[in-house]
């Protein structure tokens, strides 16, 4: 169903008769889904590293930090049961948890599990489900139900449960909804949402509390959405992935001659990782002289540290620039310490050398620390993602739908800075009258 529409449902006629002139076609196809952010602890980096026994307490001096669970909510099955999973830009896989004994008495699985013979709906597809997401592999069975998010209803969905078995791969899993790309067996929620009409293009827009599928918010970014291919970098796989084309640090740039570096977004990763070279120069130039530690970070005196700096990411004609504030986290590491320990005066930067590219076939990983500063585009049908800086005011929501085809992205600028997304003006003129006739 198209969300457009079901705004419509509930006005009074006269309001009716006054959108529908305008053009009832073009109330924007668009499905929002609130996103709740948690922190957790990252998946495969820290499985990788052995990092897992945190304490992970709130950190309420930096409500930026360690936030790398990005949840939503559906539902699945006859009678329809709750689930909450994660959100997910480097895959494209749909899984949830199946059923184990430790569920009898766990709010491990306040998340929702899956139990075949529970919903009437539920059909058992012969296929095996095995799915490699960068270095963690995950394995279950594969079944079509109803699935619903938001206002939206999928008839048959294609979806693996994993197996929680003790003896299983799968412990570190959680309940997933890819947006990205990846080889994942299971129906791709965007292509799905394309193919039961509830939005136009297989795109999808991505900010700190929201994800909007086929459409663009344009009261939740500052400045212009610039609009860049993906790129392939070293590795053989398509995900989504650009170049950046440098960091600088109050102004001067850093290692300069390393980029453009391919740059994937890992919006489940809470840290942000660079190459060696790259974090060198950085730690170098805010008066880290530590060496790293094995997970790369070099910790120092937060009292070293001049607060009034910024940080700058450079993508083509785009600059996105932030407090480097929002990249120093504080805290100590030992597992027995509460994980946030307010009296020491250990500070860790969090842009760190990667030691993982081997997982991740890219360059740069950005993770969730600077995913929650950004308003993000992820076109796949064209390949392409759109940034802005994310704003945060009480503007009113004023959305675009996200058409098909190429520049289908409303407004956007291509990386030299033209504008490439058209002129949406009477498009935006309906989105936001059925914004406001939604106010009623
Ligand atoms: C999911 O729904 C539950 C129950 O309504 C709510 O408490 C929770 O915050 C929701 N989570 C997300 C991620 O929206
Ligand atoms: C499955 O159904 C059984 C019987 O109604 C119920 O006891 C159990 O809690 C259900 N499991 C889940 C995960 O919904
Ligand atoms: C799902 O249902 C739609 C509409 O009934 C149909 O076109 C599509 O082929 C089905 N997909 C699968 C995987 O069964
Ligand atoms: C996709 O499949 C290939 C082999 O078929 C595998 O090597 C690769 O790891 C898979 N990619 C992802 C992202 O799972
Ligand atoms: C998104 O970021 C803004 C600004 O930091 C913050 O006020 C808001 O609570 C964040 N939303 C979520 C869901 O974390
Ligand atoms: C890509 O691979 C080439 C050749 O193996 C290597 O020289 C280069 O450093 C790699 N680039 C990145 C960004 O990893
Ligand atoms: C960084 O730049 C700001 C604004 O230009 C300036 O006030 C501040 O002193 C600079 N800090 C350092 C450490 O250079
Ligand atoms: C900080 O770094 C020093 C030297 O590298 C190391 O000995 C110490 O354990 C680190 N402290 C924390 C809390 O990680």
């Amino acid at each position: 169903m198209r969300s457009g529409s079901a705004w419509l449902l509930g006005l009074t006629g006269a309001a009716l008769t006054d959108a529908l002139a305008l053009d009832q076609r073009d109330t924007p196809a668009v499905l929002a889904v609130p996103i709740v952010q948690e922190r957790g602890n990252s998946r495969q980096i820290s499985k990788r590293s052995q990092t897992v026994d945190f304490d992970f307490n709130t950190n309420s001096r930096s409500p930026y930090l360690y936030i790398n669970e990005w949840r939503l909510n559906f539902t699945l099955g006859t009678p329809p049961l709750p689930f909450e999973g994660y959100l997910d830009t480097l895959s494209n896989g749909a899984w949830v948890l199946g059923w184990d004994e430790t569920c009898e008495d766990s709010i491990e699985c306040d998340h929702g599990r899956y139990v075949l013979g529970n919903s009437s709906t539920g059909k058992k597809a012969d296929e095996e489900f095995k799915y490699d997401e960068w270095g963690a592999p995950l394995e279950g069975f594969t079944v079509t139900d109803i699935f619903k998010i938001g206002d939206t209803k999928v008839d048959n969905m294609t979806f693996a449960v994993l197996d929680m078995s003790e003896d299983s791969n799968n412990i570190w899993g959680e309940n997933n909804i890819g947006i990205g790309y990846g080889n994942a067996s299971t129906s791709s929620l965007i292509q799905v949402l394309v193919d039961t009409g509830a939005i136009n293009s297989a795109a999808v827009s991505v900010w700190n509390e929201t994800v909007l599928f086929g459409g663009v918010n344009k009261a939740k970014y500052e400045g212009d959405l610039y609009t860049f291919d993906t790129v392939m970098g070293n590795s053989s796989e398509k995900a989504l992935r650009i170049n950046m084309d440098g960091i600088s640090i109050n102004g001067s740039s850093e290692a300069s001659n390393k980029f453009p570096l391919d740059a994937l977004f890992g919006n489940l990763i809470d840290k942000t990782y660079v190459p060696k070279s790259v974090a060198q120069a950085l730690n170098s130039q805010i008066g880290l002289t530590k060496a790293p530690d094995e997970y790369g970070q070099v910790n120092f005196s937060c009292k070293s540290i001049s607060q009034d700096q910024t940080i700058t990411f450079k993508f083509g004609k785009l600059d996105l620039e932030f407090d480097l504030s929002l990249f120093i986290s504080r805290g100590s590491f030992e597992p027995t310490k509460p994980w946030i320990d307010v009296d020491s005066d250990v500070c860790f930067f969090e842009i760190v050398e990667n030691k993982f590219s081997d997982y991740y076939d890219a360059s740069i990983l950005l993770g969730s620390n600077f995913m929650s500063l950004i308003y993000s585009v992820f076109d796949l049908e064209n390949g392409q993602i759109s940034l802005a800086k994310r704003k945060y005011d009480n503007s009113p929501d004023d959305i675009v739908e996200i058409s098909s085809g190429k520049d289908g992205v409303p407004g956007a600028k291509d990386s030299a800075g033209a504008l490439v997304g058209g002129d949406l003006s009477m498009t935006a003129l309906v989105a936001a009258t059925a914004m406001l006739i939604m106010a009623f």
